[in-house]
């Protein structure tokens, strides 16, 4: 596998992969890579001759007082992780290469898409998230870039971003890997304790029986959000940041529980903020 932390490397990398005939495949991460990112890098293995993944603690997406500082970190387990599950190269630039001194283009989304759900306490984060990501996407020109439907929100924002600039990428949305006890793989996970973990089983409980009320036919999102909500406060460790019921694709808040509804929650857990979702 090839380790960069240059543009310029990856672009000649790129040209190179394209004169020899293959599609590329982009998957964007901040590292400290788990099997929810592992399952990403095999679609993308699997629809591509060439997958590249990038490897990138994005600080624009990090407001002040967030975890930018304390994001976990381990380049060398990234890389074998990557290895593993046949990526070709991995992008892992400093944040001067991404950032230039004097930095001040932004991309952003303004309609209200990125101001709902996770963008109420986090205002600034998808700017980032749209900024890196369009970044990423004019370094590596992929065919195909890999996202987690896991983060719901950034998926839909991303897909919008990628039609209205004309990127001509196509936008590939992976499901979400669990542990084997039900909590969503995240690199956020580690800052839990033991007693934490536990508690925050609470989220995918949560996700898991409103998903069993959608499939049975209930249509009312509120009660399907209540019913979540109400499971979610019986556990005294979590703290609820949202609940909510939108449209899958534009983010807008609706009543109606129908196929293509996003059911997405937000739960502190101590300090930990952690997300879960399910489409109906
Ligand atoms: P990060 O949190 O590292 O996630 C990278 C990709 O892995 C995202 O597309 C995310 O949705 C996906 N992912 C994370 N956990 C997953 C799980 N349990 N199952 C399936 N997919 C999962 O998301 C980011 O980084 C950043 O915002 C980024 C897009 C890289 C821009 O900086």
């Amino acid at each position: 596998m090839i380790i960069t932390c240059k543009i310029s490397e990856v672009r000649e990398l790129v040209r190179k992969w394209r004169s020899e005939g293959h599609t590329i495949g982009l998957v964007p991460t901040m590292g400290y890579l788990h099997e929810g990112h592992a399952s990403l890098v095999d679609k993308a293995v699997a629809m591509c001759g060439r997958v590249i993944a990038s490897d990138f603690v994005n600080p624009t997406q990090f407001a002040p007082g967030e975890d930018l500082e304390s994001y976990p970190r381990d380049f060398d387990r990234d890389c074998r992780l990557l290895e593993e599950h046949g990526c070709h190269a991995v992008f892992h630039p400093d944040v001067s290469e991404m950032y230039s001194p004097g930095y001040a283009t932004y991309v952003e989304i303004l309609s209200d898409m990125p101001k709902q759900l996770c963008g109420r306490t986090r205002p600034i984060h998808f700017r980032g998230v749209c900024t890196v990501v369009s970044k990423l996407f004019n370094i590596v020109t992929p065919d195909k870039a890999f996202f987690g439907e896991k983060d719901a929100q950034q998926l839909a924002i991303i897909r919008r971003m990628t039609e209205d600039m004309s990127y001509g990428i196509e936008i590939i949305g992976c499901p979400i890997v669990r542990e084997a006890d039900g909590l969503a793989k995240s690199s956020r996970n580690t800052y839990l304790s033991p007693k934490e973990r536990k508690a925050a089983l609470i989220l995918s409980r949560s996700i898991f029986l409103g998903r069993k009320m959608a499939d049975s036919g209930e249509t009312d999102a509120l009660k399907i959000t209540d019913a979540m909500r109400k499971l979610i406060e019986s556990e005294p460790l979590a703290r609820i940041d949202y609940v909510s019921a939108v449209n899958g694709t534009t983010m807008e808040p609706v009543r109606e529980a129908v196929k293509g509804t996003l059911i997405a929650i937000a739960v502190y857990i101590g300090k930990t903020r952690l997300i879960d979702n399910f489409t109906v």
